[in-house]
């Protein structure tokens, strides 16, 4: 016999709070006061956001980090690092956030979009091999929810086709893809430090790579291209943005750089944790994450059975009233749908361009380009996970996944 739902009038799984904490403690107050003490806010009159990109890359065992604004900023640059041509392409992924886009489009390439593997909800490397036309040229995976993408043949792909790989962390710091963090096995990898992120300054960026050519013209394009090894009259050798990080944000960031580890290691041990708890719930099915790889559990996602006896939505109104939070479609639509401008391909004050240059493809952004996405986001829940959460709330989490697919059923 299943216990009566919440849902139903019957007593909620969980009615006290969660456990939580602050992403910002005594650590970052220690070295925002050495920026207030030196009165210095501008990275390169300061030291901190120097000393942040040197023990980032040094962690990450990259030779160059680019700090800059925000995790879009970031791609932005690894964007600018490979330079496409107007009309060229760069291949991502469709479960993203719109800030994996936006730097495509305004750096003048043409965004492609694969579909996803049902399993991983990750970009599938033989749907990137289906779209690679002769004006790709980059190809940006996209590691979901922390959950490292299939790198092996999305490298072999690259490498075949003589194409760059940039990976979107920006959900997935620390993950691992055999024993190496993800980041470091594309040619650039990028990281967004927002609010919602493993490691966080409220907004912030970085772009790592190994390779000198990028890492310098990374370093020029967050700096408005600026070469300032050079005095004299100005020198700006390419067409860069403002995207330098200050000094409070660098600070932030390195006493966050320092608790990395720790941060992601609480976090995956919960996420696996619940793994664990609801390996045999039936009609759902956690994201996958693949043999050798470790993910961060930006959030943690799942789907509900193709023929289960209820829907996703019906899933997260049942868990929300057992007194778990859980959202259900994440974005709703593949990215590309959901935003009109792009759909529209109206995005330069009312022009088609980049999509009616001469060396441009005709792409479309429509339903059906991406049906595994869409069947995949139709049955997709979500639960949040923090480095703060106890044994105890993981176990209460499980209990009400039990209980709601038991009820539902
Ligand atoms: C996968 C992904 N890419 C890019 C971004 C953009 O990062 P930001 O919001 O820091 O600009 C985000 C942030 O939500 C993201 O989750």
């Amino acid at each position: 016999m299943s216990e009566r739902l919440a849902l139903h009038g019957g007593e909620p799984v969980r009615t006290r709070p969660f456990t939580s904490g602050k992403k910002v403690g005594k650590d970052e107050l220690k070295e925002l006061v050495d920026v207030i003490d030196s009165g210095e806010l501008f990275r390169w009159s300061g030291t901190k956001v120097g000393e942040f990109e040197k023990e980032f890359s040094a962690l990450m065992g990259r030779r160059y980090a680019v700090a800059s604004t925000s995790g879009t900023s970031a791609i932005h640059v690894a964007v600018g690092m490979v330079d496409p041509a107007p009309g060229d392409e760069i291949i991502t992924a469709p479960i993203t956030d719109i800030g994996s886009v936006i730097p495509i489009i305004y750096q003048t390439a043409i965004p492609v979009f694969a579909d996803i593997d049902p399993e991983t909800f990750n970009v599938d490397p033989a749907d990137i091999e289906k779209r690679i036309s002769p004006r790709t040229r980059a190809i940006m995976p996209v590691h979901l929810f922390g959950n490292p993408c299939d790198m092996d043949a999305i490298m072999e792909i690259g490498r075949r086709h003589g194409i760059p790989v940039i990976e979107d962390c920006s959900q997935a710091h620390l993950s691992e893809h055999n024993g190496r963090y993800v980041g470091t096995i594309g040619d650039i990898g990028t990281f967004s430090f927002q609010m919602s992120k493993h490691l966080t300054a409220g907004d912030g960026g970085v772009t790592i790579t190994d390779g000198e050519e990028y890492g310098v013209r990374g370093m020029l394009f967050a700096d408005k291209g600026w070469h300032r090894a050079q005095f004299g009259p100005r020198s700006y050798t390419l067409l860069g943005l403002n995207y330098r990080m200050n000094e409070l944000t660098g600070a932030v960031l390195l006493a966050q750089t320092r608790r990395a580890r720790e941060i992601v290691e609480a976090r995956r041990k919960n996420g696996d944790l619940l793994t664990q708890l609801i390996q045999d719930a039936p009609h759902l099915r956690p994201q996958k994450v693949l043999p050798g790889c470790k993910t961060g559990y930006w959030n943690y996602g799942m789907v509900v059975a193709p023929n289960a006896p209820f829907t996703a939505d019906e899933f997260a109104q049942a868990m929300g009233a057992e007194g778990i939070g859980c959202g259900a479609h994440y974005i709703g639509k593949p990215i590309f749908l959901c935003h009109d401008a792009l759909r529209e391909k109206k995005l330069f004050g009312g022009s088609s361009f980049p999509f009616d240059h001469p060396n441009a493809r005709q792409v479309h952004y429509t339903e059906g380009i991406c049906p595994t996405t869409e069947d995949v986001l139709n049955r997709m829940v979500n639960l949040t996970m923090s480095e703060f959460f106890s044994t105890d709330d993981i176990e209460d989490m499980a209990k009400a996944i039990h209980k709601v697919t038991r009820g539902l059923a």
